[in-house]
């Protein structure tokens, strides 16, 4: 597969040699030991450690090894291998995971799609996240992986060089997103539904409201055309004060609850709440 990365300096391809990656330019950012590569421009960081910080990267990581959105992934998974039934690509196909955290997604994917419907395509996966912290974490959940730190409103790739990009209860870039796929690529794009957490979300707030639809919709109007949506409801109960803890801290209520809320949920030790998430796919606009 030819290269798909581009230099952050200079924007010309970057490609791949025994220590990481080097452009024509010779601008080169070398593996972690982990095997992740950094290609965020120490200039453009934006804090010193921006993304998910390890405390929430362990959180999230013990909570998706529970199992419990397991259901999520397959959602994904189905998704995703429509996408690329449709797209009737015969040899090579590349895959993005943009705000991939600690990869629990892409891991899940990469299997099912092994023991699935296309197995004469070499699939090439990637997963950005900002966070190094969380791209460290996803080295372990499978190395073979292209896994690199950067950011989704600058993402290292040429235009018009991946097939897929997902994009899972992260920020979105949608004019970012349009420029790295090709002339017939998808976006496959997940966020809450109207009652996800709800449960929990009633313990936080006095009134619960709905979950507000997504802005992507509208967002993504310029470059993409709605395709597929689906959405997944089913019950969860948590058993542990651990468990619960784990997922208050994967959650932005983690950060915006004062001290007698957080209390209130850290005096659980039981909880049956929702999970309530939708799958939507874009196909990119041609010209
Ligand atoms: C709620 S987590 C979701 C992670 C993963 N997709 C999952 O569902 O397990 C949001 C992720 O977005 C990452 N993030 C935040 N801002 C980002 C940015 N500008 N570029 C790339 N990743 C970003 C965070 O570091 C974090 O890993
Ligand atoms: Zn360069």
């Amino acid at each position: 597969m030819s290269s798909l990365l581009q230099c952050p300096v200079c924007r010309e391809p970057l490609l791949a040699t025994p220590s990481g990656y080097q452009c024509v330019a010779l601008h080169s950012f070398d593996a972690a030991r982990q095997g992740y590569v950094n290609l965020v421009l120490s200039h453009n960081k934006h804090s010193k450690e921006p993304g998910d910080d390890p405390e929430m990267v362990l959180s999230r990581r013990r909570f998706l090894d529970l199992g419990y959105y397991n259901p999520i992934s397959d959602g994904i998974n189905e998704a995703v291998a429509s996408v690329l039934a449709e797209m009737e690509r015969t040899s090579e196909c590349s895959v993005l995971d943009a705000g991939c955290g600690e990869g629990f997604y892409l891991a899940r994917l990469k299997k099912a799609l092994a023991q699935g419907s296309a197995p004469q395509l070499a699939m090439e996966y990637h997963g950005v996240d900002v966070s190094k912290f969380a791209v460290r974490f996803a080295t372990q959940r499978d190395r073979s992986l292209g896994w690199f730190v950067a950011s989704i409103n600058d993402l290292p790739y040429l235009d018009d060089s991946l097939d897929i990009v997902l994009n899972i209860f992260s920020p979105a870039n949608t004019p970012e997103f349009a420029r790295i796929l090709k002339e017939d690529g998808s976006l496959v794009f997940v966020s809450p539904g109207p009652r996800h957490l709800n449960g929990l979300r009633e313990i936080i707030y006095p009134v619960t409201r709905e979950h507000a639809a997504p802005a992507i919709t509208e967002k993504a109007e310029a470059f993409f055309a709605p395709a597929a949506v689906s959405r997944l409801t089913y019950p969860l109960s948590l058993k542990s004060h651990e468990e619960i803890m784990d997922l208050l801290a994967m959650t932005p209520y983690y950060w915006n609850i004062d001290r007698e809320t957080k209390a209130k949920v850290v005096a659980l030790d039981r909880l049956q709440l929702d999970v309530d998430v939708e799958i939507r796919v874009f196909r990119k606009k041609c010209g």
